[in-house]
């Protein structure tokens, strides 16, 4: 079964061909980032301006990778859930109008169980063969919009639980508006991760608090504002030595408590193996420091190539084919939605709210 899948969410036109084994024919992906970096994040109408100019082509390259045809794939997948409404929708659209002009099945997808999945994708030019994880498996996802730890009893949304996700940012935002507060650029995850390597979080001006140091669920604006209060204070770091070092000790700091409610998760559910997932597992820091800790605890970890942490369609593509294998099909009748439909244990900004002193008169 060869699926055509494409994802439209965030700020990544792309499309590919992967069958239900997990084997990628074609992988196109086609970033927005240079339009987007002047605002230093994610502008939804130009996203899905962009996405409208974008997903026509993206399609036929990947169809071309693939040396195939609109009329030679199975069935077609979509991102429709979770993401900015505007840009899934584009996605969701040109999907259904395939679906119906080749009268092919069409599957909505995930698009957070696609990450979680990307581990099983195999690229024909990987070199030597990753062993695929089991089930069950302990799942970080830590993405641009997301962070939270799963267990996966299984493929299907209803085998995926929610152990503890993040009560405010995302650890992928914390990167993002860590750069953003240092004058480094958008996206912040790779800069930040490239000169966290070359600092020393000992030579770090300031103090760090633990990001929530108990339990499974994760808080990182505290980092942020640490930060930012820093540079009110004592201004951006004078150079690129000393940004370096201010990007090591949060490095450190996000890394190492990712790392901990990992391993406690993967105990307290007497789960043997962990799989990281989304753009921020692309991170060097955190992929090294996982590997160390689960050796040290008898873990096994699996961790996907960097090219499908961060959004691609093969993950959709291939979470798609596992619908379509179970027979499951969506009507024309979908639409996009903002919210995931995994099960979500933790609520934004959870605690008690002060009362608002605004009062609206209709
Ligand atoms: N090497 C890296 N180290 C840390 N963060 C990284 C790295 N590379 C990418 N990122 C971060 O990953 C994020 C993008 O990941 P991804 O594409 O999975 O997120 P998204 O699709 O925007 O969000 P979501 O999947 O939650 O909808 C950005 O925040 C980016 O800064
Ligand atoms: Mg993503």
């Amino acid at each position: 079964m060869r699926i055509l899948g494409i994802e439209s969410s965030c700020d990544e036109t792309a499309a590919a061909v992967v069958d239900e084994l997990g084997h990628v024919y074609s992988d196109v992906v086609r970033s927005q980032v240079a339009a987007h970096a002047p605002y230093a994040g994610v502008v939804p109408e130009i996203a899905c301006r962009d996405h409208l100019r974008a997903v026509g082509p993206v399609v036929e390259r990947a169809l071309a990778d693939a040396g195939l045809g609109l009329a030679d794939v199975d069935g077609i997948a979509v991102t429709r859930r979770p993401g900015l409404v505007g840009a899934v929708l584009v996605g969701v659209q040109f999907a259904k109008g395939l679906a119906w002009a080749l009268d092919k099945p069409l599957v909505g997808v995930d698009h957070l169980l696609g990450h979680l999945l990307a581990v099983f994708l195999r690229y024909p030019d990987e070199g030597v063969p990753r062993a695929a994880p089991a089930f069950p498996f302990v799942g970080l996802l830590v993405s641009g919009g997301h962070t939270a730890l799963y267990r996966c009893d299984g493929p299907a949304p209803p085998d995926v639980h929610e152990l503890g996700g993040t009560r405010d940012d995302a650890a992928g935002e914390a990167y993002d508006k860590l750069a953003k507060l240092l004058g480094l650029g958008y996206p912040g995850g790779p800069v930040v991760d490239r000169l966290a390597h070359a600092g020393d979080a000992a030579r770090a001006p300031v103090s760090l608090p633990a990001p929530m140091a108990h339990g499974l669920e994760f808080s990182f604006s505290g980092l942020k504002s640490a930060v930012a209060r820093h540079v009110a204070r004592a201004g951006k770091p004078a150079d690129e030595a000393a940004a370096a070092d201010l990007c090591a000790a949060v490095q450190g700091a996000l890394v190492a408590t990712l790392v901990k409610k990992t391993l406690a998760a993967a105990a307290r559910e007497g789960v043997p193996r962990v799989v990281l997932a989304g753009g921020v597992a692309a991170n060097r820091g955190l992929r090294a420091c996982m590997r160390e800790a689960c050796e040290a605890r008898g873990l096994e970890l699996h961790v996907p190539p960097v090219r499908s942490c961060t959004d691609n369609a093969a993950m959709i593509a291939y979470a798609g084919a596992l619908r379509l294998a179970r027979g499951e099909r969506d009507g024309y009748d979908i639409g996009p939605e903002r919210r995931t439909e995994l099960e979500r244990l933790t609520k934004k900004g959870r605690g008690p709210r002060a009362q608002s002193p605004t009062t609206i008169i209709r």
